[in-house]
């Protein structure tokens, strides 16, 4: 049976990718967000996952306004990144493990999850970011399962179905028949708006209230609307419905491995969260 390893979690602010491009992680501005990000990237390195599950927002690369999947799996042989434009070095398709996708895909719809099921699917910041984040050293020495969530064309995914999906995809990954080891990876938020009255928002106070329940009872944050997590983590700090979801997946408990919060990035309060399954 397979083994879910953990959780990890960070935020994907497109001007990280553009540091790690241009090798400014010393410089006092990126420091206090690249060394908060030690401990988790030595831990899931001495895990040496097999398959990284990656619950992420595609931000119009793959899907626009026009169409809109609430949640949409990759069930590719690779997935190719592309110029989204923010000025990002585009890089080397990802691997995919179509089987292992197929996989968890029918253990969804068992559940009653209407998937967009995808056998093409281009990953854009939301994705490669935290891979690069995560393995610095080059491609990931994983394979990869994008699942793209809808957090940006209203009406969103609730955050209790948010939870729910990841229940049900913890408990499909450990019901797997191979014996591969998965991390689950969320990224996006903190909190952050970057439109309109409110741009610049961020919300500390929520973010900390979020980051102690999504290891001691990630239930607690199921309860919000849509339109409250807009008001209390700003309108693309919905992006924190992955981190829902992510924490949901773990099947035995939740032990934190590491957490750091900076604030900000860009216009985005970042921070890392990994944490065991343990
Ligand atoms: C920023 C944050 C995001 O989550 C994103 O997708 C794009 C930009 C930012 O803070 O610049
Ligand atoms: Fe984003």
């Amino acid at each position: 049976m397979a083994t879910l390893i953990g959780g990890l979690a960070v935020s994907h602010v497109p001007a990280i990718g553009n540091a790690i491009a241009n090798k400014r992680q010393g410089e006092d501005y990126w420091r206090p967000f690249f060394d908060g990000l030690g401990p988790a990237r030595d831990w899931i390195q001495a895990q040496k996952p097999d398959v990284a599950v990656v619950l992420y927002n595609d931000h119009g690369l793959n899907f626009f306004l026009d169409k809109m999947p609430t949640f949409a799996v990759g069930a590719a042989e690779s997935y190719a990144n592309a110029d989204e434009g923010w000025g990002l070095p585009v890089l080397q398709p990802f691997k995919g493990d179509p089987a292992f996708s197929w996989r968890l895909i029918e253990a969804l719809f068992a559940a009653d999850f209407d998937l967009t099921t995808c056998q093409e699917m281009r990953v854009d910041h939301g994705f490669c970011i935290p891979l690069s984040l995560f393995w610095p050293d080059g491609p990931p020495p994983v394979a990869t399962v994008p699942i793209s969530f809808n957090t940006v064309q209203h009406p969103i995914p609730s955050a209790k179905r948010c939870h729910h999906l990841g229940e049900t995809l913890g408990r499909a990954i450990e019901a797997d028949p191979s014996d591969k080891r998965v991390v689950v990876i969320a990224t996006g938020g903190l909190s952050h708006q970057l439109e309109g009255e409110r741009a610049g928002f961020m919300n500390p106070e929520f973010d900390r209230l979020c980051l102690d329940k999504l290891v001691s009872d990630p239930k607690a944050l199921t309860s919000y609307t849509g339109r409250e997590l807009v008001g209390l983590a700003g309108s693309q700090g919905t992006e924190v419905l992955m981190w829902i979801a992510m924490s949901a997946t773990m099947t035995h408990g939740r032990k934190l491995v590491h957490q750091n919060y900076h604030i900000p990035i860009s216009n985005t309060a970042a921070a890392v969260l990994a944490i065991e399954n343990a």
